[in-house]
């Protein structure tokens, strides 16, 4: 995440608890929206204190400048707190005394004793850490992984923004091969597709800041879509496939990858695991393979896992990146992983398998390249 924010151009400030705290004018808010392929959710920070006790936090609250924020018909509410470490941790009520310090201020400020809050929405969110108080503004809405091409899913789909993230942590570029046969709703072949063609995800979404016309003007959401607009890389050609055993959810990849305008780069198909072949060297499987929810699943598992470590043997030079909660992987594949990550899938623990491939070797200089 930090380093996609960095390339974007901004300064990183601090990091902490899972939130990265970035640097940049109002524009920053709508680029992160719709640029960030790992983020779930893009705020604006209002305010910092610390809080030892409710009154802390009423008079802390009420410090900021809100009626710079808050128009004088805004709808807002803290729709959530969290808190960590800190003296304070009933949510419910930190989101009431925010709320109530904040409506003190703007009657002070707009002279009015009642706002009868019938316009935009201002959903609001604090965060306490070590009794550190964060007061933000969501500018996002519904959270990002929902880029709006996934109309449908198959069962236990992998969320959009972690299918990006551990694309990204892998060495998968556009010039590689990157099979996934566990293809569900087709997650991995559409994040992959949409990095390699440079589509921005939050393209074709919308977000609760564009309806903060006192804060953003709607020049920026225009200049931050045209970019990304530009950056497209139309004439690309990419070697990604899907393959899922089940016929009807290979249907529903498909249609996903038209929604997100990358179905001429994937090529689905029904297919078992069993099947797996590719006539290539050094490609990359990239995979969310089924780990047994239910007990009668749990028994197929050994199996399915040794049928994925045989076809991965049978590939030439290939990498090959798990993500699954099934602890017993690394046995029935019949390999040690190079690498393993606790990550979180949801709320289930899982762990990221990387079994690395060797890398290709670097393409021979021509005598004209030399002399240039
Ligand atoms: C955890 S889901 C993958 C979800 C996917 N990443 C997504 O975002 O929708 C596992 C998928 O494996 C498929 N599957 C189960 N057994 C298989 C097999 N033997 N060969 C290929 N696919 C199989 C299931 O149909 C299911 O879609």
């Amino acid at each position: 995440m930090k380093k996609e924010i960095m390339d974007l151009g901004y300064e990183i400030v601090r990091v902490s608890d899972g939130r990265v705290t970035f640097k940049g004018d109002i524009s920053a808010l709508c680029r992160a929206n719709i640029f960030l392929r790992t983020t779930e959710r893009i705020m604006l920070c209002v305010g910092r204190f610390n809080a030892y006790s409710f009154d802390d936090l009423f008079e802390g609250t009420k410090a900021l400048p809100w009626e710079e924020l808050l128009p004088r018909d805004a709808k807002f509410w803290v729709s959530k707190a969290t808190t960590k470490n800190s003296k304070l941790f009933s949510s419910s009520d930190i989101q009431s005394i925010v709320k109530k310090a904040i409506v003190e201020r703007l009657k002070q400020k707009y002279g009015v004793s009642w706002f009868d809050e019938s316009g935009s929405e201002y959903p609001l969110r604090v965060f306490i850490h070590k009794d550190e108080v964060s007061i933000t503004l969501d500018t996002t809405g519904e959270s990002l992984h929902k880029r709006g091409y996934r109309q449908l899913t198959a069962k236990a789909p992998i969320s959009e923004t972690l299918a990006a993230a551990l694309i990204m942590l892998t060495p998968w570029n556009k010039n590689r091969i990157l099979v996934d046969p566990f293809c569900g709703s087709g997650t991995f072949p559409i994040e992959a597709a949409m990095i390699g063609a440079n589509i921005a995800p939050g393209m074709n979404r919308e977000f609760t800041a564009e309806n903060w016309k006192n804060i953003v003007d709607k020049k920026c959401w225009y200049q931050a879509i045209s970019e990304a607009q530009d950056m497209i890389t139309e004439d690309i050609d990419m070697d990604i496939q899907g393959y899922d055993i089940d016929g009807d959810v290979v249907r529903i990849a498909r249609a996903n990858a038209r929604e997100a305008g990358v179905d001429h780069l994937i090529h689905f198909q029904q297919r078992p695991v069993s099947e797996l072949r590719h006539p290539k060297k050094y490609g990359f499987i990239i995979t969310n393979p089924p780990y047994g929810e239910r007990l009668e699943e749990k028994s197929a598992l050994p199996e399915l896992y040794r049928q994925i470590g045989e076809a991965y043997a049978r590939l030439d030079a290939w990498s090959c990146y798990l993500i699954t909660s099934y602890t017993d992987t690394e046995r029935y594949m019949g390999r040690k992983a190079d690498k393993n990550r606790k990550i979180y899938n949801g709320m289930i623990q899982a762990y990221f398998y990387q079994f690395l491939g060797p890398k290709p070797p670097r393409p021979a200089v021509t005598a004209s390249q030399a002399r240039v």
